[in-house]
C-alpha cells in the first residue's frame, strides 16, 4: 500500500491520525501578559483535525519577544491559558506541541524589559525593521551575548519545556531556524565568535545542541523536534557553506533520537535562497522527517511516497482552512488567505474561515 497524506504515523511517541501537520504561524493575538485568550482556544481547536498543531512561535522568557502580542510559555498564567487551548485540541481528537522560541537580535529595546537591547551571538546590526507597538522601527545593534549568559540561556528553554509539559502539550518544537537566536548562533554571517560558540561547525552548534540535549533531558527525546531552515535569508541570513553545515547539524542531533526534523526548504516569502539538496540533507537524519514550504497535496504526497518526508507541515493553507485534511481528502475547493489579517487584531481573518458545508 502507498503512503500518502492520510495515512497514520508516529513521531517518536507522538501518534498522528494523518501526516498532514499545522506549521506555525505567528498571529500576534494574545492576551494581556502574552496569556493565550478564548480566541486563540477557538483557532487551534478549529484546526484539530490535522495530525499534527505546531503552535505559532512562542517566547520562553521576557528577553525572547520580538514582536507585539505574542503568546509566552514562561508565566503560570500563560501556561493555564495554552492548558485550555491543548484541552480544547485534544477533546477534539488532536495533538499540539509547543514552538519555543528565543528571537535573539530579532526585536527591538521596545519590546524588551526596561528597554535593554537584543542579545546575539555576535553585535551584529540586522538589515531591516521590527514590528514594534510603535509600528516599524530600524532594527539595533544587538549585544554580543558573554559566554557567562549561556546557561541562563539553556536555562531559559528548560523551564519553557517544563512550563509547556505542565499545560500539556505533546511535546516541544526547538525553533532553530528563520534567522532567530540558535540559528544565528548556527550561520557564520550573524556569528563571527571567536571563542568556543563561534568558528568551526562544531562551535557554531554547540549552543543548539545544549539547548537540545537540556529539553530532551526534561521532555525525553520521542518528545522533542527541531526546525532549521538551511538557506532560509529571512532575517538577513547567510551561511557561507550551508549544505555542510547543516549536514553536520543533523548527524549531530541523531545522538538524541527525537521525534522529528522539520526543515524549511527554501527562503520564506519568495526570498531568493541559495542551492541546497535537501534530498541530500533528509538522508543524514535517522528520524522522521517533516517537509515545509509550499507544499501542496499533490507535493506533499508524492514526497511522502518516495520516502522524502515522512509528514508536511502547511502553514498559510490550514490559516485559511481549518478542515483543510478534509478539503484535500475530498478534492473540494480552499478558501483563499487574506494576507491583510495575518498579524495582529481579532477574529476576523482568525477564527472565521468558514468550513466545508455538510
Ligand atoms: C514572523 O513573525 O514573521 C515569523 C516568526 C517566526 C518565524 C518566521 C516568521 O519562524
Amino acid at each position: 500500500m502507498t503512503l500518502d497524506l492520510f495515512s497514520p504515523v508516529k513521531l517518536g511517541s507522538i501518534s498522528l491520525k494523518n501526516r498532514m501537520v499545522m506549521a506555525p504561524l505567528t498571529r500576534n493575538r494574545a492576551g494581556a501578559g502574552g496569556v493565550p485568550q478564548a480566541m486563540n482556544v477557538t483557532y487551534y481547536e478549529q484546526r484539530a483535525t490535522a495530525g499534527l498543531i505546531v503552535t505559532e512561535a512562542t517566547p520562553i522568557s521576557d528577553m525572547a519577544h520580538g514582536y507585539p502580542a505574542l503568546p509566552g510559555i514562561y508565566t503560570e498564567s500563560q501556561v493555564a491559558g495554552w492548558k485550555k487551548v491543548v484541552d480544547a485540541v485534544h477533546a477534539k481528537g488532536g495533538k499540539i506541541v509547543s514552538q519555543i522560541w528565543h528571537v535573539g537580535r530579532i526585536s527591538h529595546p521596545s519590546l524588551l524589559p526596561n528597554g535593554i537591547l537584543p542579545i546575539a551571538p555576535s553585535a551584529i546590526k540586522p538589515a531591516g525593521q521590527a514590528f514594534t507597538y510603535q509600528g516599524l522601527q530600524d532594527f539595533v545593534t544587538p549585544r554580543a551575548l558573554d559566554v557567562s549568559g549561556l546557561p541562563g540561556i539553556v536555562n531559559e528553554y528548560i523551564h519553557a519545556t517544563k512550563c509547556a509539559l505542565a499545560a500539556g502539550f505533546d511535546g516541544v518544537e526547538i525553533h532553530a531556524a528563520n534567522g532567530y537566536l540558535l540559528d544565528q548562533f548556527l550561520r557564520d554571517g550573524s556569528n563571527k565568535r571567536t571563542d568556543n560558540y563561534g568558528g568551526s561547525f562544531e562551535n557554531r552548534a554547540r549552543l543548539l545542541m545544549e539547548v537540545v540535549k537540556a529539553v530532551v533531558d526534561v521532555a525525553g527525546g520521542d518528545k522533542v523536534g527541531i526546525r532549521i531552515s538551511p538557506v532560509n535569508p529571512f532575517n538577513d541570513m547567510y551561511d557561507s557553506n550551508p549544505q555542510a553545515l547543516f549536514n553536520y547539524v543533523v548527524e549531530s542531533l541523531n545522538q538524541f533520537n527525537l521525534a522529528y526534523l522539520h526543515v524549511v526548504e527554501g527562503g520564506i516569502g519568495g526570498g531568493g535562497a541559495q542551492p541546497f539538496d535537501f534530498v541530500a540533507l533528509r538522508k543524514h537524519f535517522k528520524g522522521a522527517y517533516m517537509a515545509n514550504l509550499a507544499y501542496d497535496k499533490a507535493r506533499g504526497n508524492a514526497a511522502i511516497a518516495s520516502g522524502h518526508a515522512d509528514v508536511i507541515a502547511y502553514g498559510v493553507p490550514f490559516l485559511a482552512n481549518p478542515d483543510l485534511v478534509e478539503r484535500y481528502r475530498t478534492n473540494a475547493p480552499l478558501n483563499q488567505a487574506d494576507v491583510n489579517t495575518f498579524y495582529g487584531g481579532d477574529e476576523k481573518g482568525y477564527s472565521d474561515y468558514p468550513f466545508l458545508k455538510v
